[in-house]
């Protein structure tokens, strides 16, 4: 849908299943295909044909983002949108990259001006989104502070790189304060709900709040003067909306990430594997608030 009439078709070894595809599945999320359709909106696979002259070729490794149809055997993908997948990451991972990470560098860097050795606070730190931005936020030298709900999580955040983390069923705003000095420069929230005031409450002066989704189930409001009398603010980050236009952008995002690979910083946690047929399993783990990292339907060897 991203390249119509073009489009570099990819032969689909693991696909990645994310937060937005359950969305989907109940006509909740802002992309409604018309039915039936086939969801998955990114892959890892091999390049099976690409047009002259672009990133990529026939029989390349490849991570690619197609927006829908990559639960499947075959999937096409924008050339803007497909890159090189290094050797140091497998297809589940590879399957993993894009929509998380590429939403991570542009919400940290592009959108939150993230600059090295500020202070980051990661809602949801053990998802999908979540350990992407504990391990950019790294990448670009932040000090990175973890929320999350499980000692399992604790664990996942551990390793993706989180210097710190707290729970979100403490009082951990007060925590926060106290682990960062005055406050955190930074808070990348996919979570929003209840715990929005208190995130605004932990930024220190000149802060900024990025929003990047609502798994928490509500869509916050906030008395803009509560952002007037810290001197903070609240930053919307789309991702999609913002870079789809913008091939050029997608390139960077991709180029930045691959350096960060080759560092050895970038690297998708793959908590959960499944098989084509169970894909409905995949998408249950998540809406149960039950996954770690990515979860991955895999087809074929790795
Ligand atoms: N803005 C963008 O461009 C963009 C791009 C990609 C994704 N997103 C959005 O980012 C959000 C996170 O996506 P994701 O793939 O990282 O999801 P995920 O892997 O399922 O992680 C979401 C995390 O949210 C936390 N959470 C808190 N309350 C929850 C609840 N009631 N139900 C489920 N989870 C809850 C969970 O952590 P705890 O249990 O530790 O609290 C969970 O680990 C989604 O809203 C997605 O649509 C936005």
């Amino acid at each position: 849908m991203l390249s119509p009439g073009s489009g570099v078709v990819v032969d689909v070894r693991a696909a990645g299943v994310s937060f937005p595809e359950v969305l989907q599945t109940r006509g909740e999320y802002q992309l409604k295909p018309p039915l039936p359709f086939v969801p998955g909106s990114e892959v890892a696979g091999v390049v099976r044909s690409a047009p002259a002259g672009g990133a990529v070729q026939e029989g390349d490794r490849v991570a690619a983002f197609c927006a829908l149809g990559g639960l499947a055997e075959g999937a096409v993908a924008p050339d803007f949108l497909t890159f090189p997948l290094p050797d140091a990451l497998d297809f589940a991972q590879g399957a993993g990259l894009i929509l998380n990470y590429h939403t991570a560098l542009f919400a940290l860097k592009l959108r939150g001006r993230l600059r090295e050795g500020e202070t980051v606070l990661v809602h949801g730190a053990a998802g999908g989104v979540g350990t992407a931005a504990l391990q950019v936020a790294k990448g670009l030298g932040a000090r990175t502070i973890a929320v999350v709900s499980t000692d399992d999580k604790e664990r996942v955040a551990r390793s993706a790189g989180a210097d710190e983390v707290v729970r979100s069923d403490a009082p951990w705003k007060d925590q926060v304060k106290e682990l960062s000095g005055d406050g955190v420069d930074i808070v990348l929230d996919p979570v929003g709900g209840d715990r929005f005031l208190d995130s605004l409450r932990s930024l220190r002066e000149g802060g900024r709040l990025v929003v990047v989704g609502f798994t928490g189930g509500s869509i916050p409001e906030v008395r803009v003067n509560r952002l007037l009398l810290g001197n903070t603010e609240v930053v919307g980050a789309g991702w999609g909306a913002y870079v789809m236009a913008k091939p050029e952008l997608c390139r960077e995002i991709g180029a930045e990430l691959a350096r960060l690979i080759d560092d050895g910083i970038v690297r998708p946690v793959v908590g959960a594997r499944f098989a084509l047929e169970e894909a409905a399993d995949a998408l249950e783990l998540i809406d149960l608030r039950k996954a770690t990292g990515k979860v991955v339907v895999e087809l074929g060897a790795t």
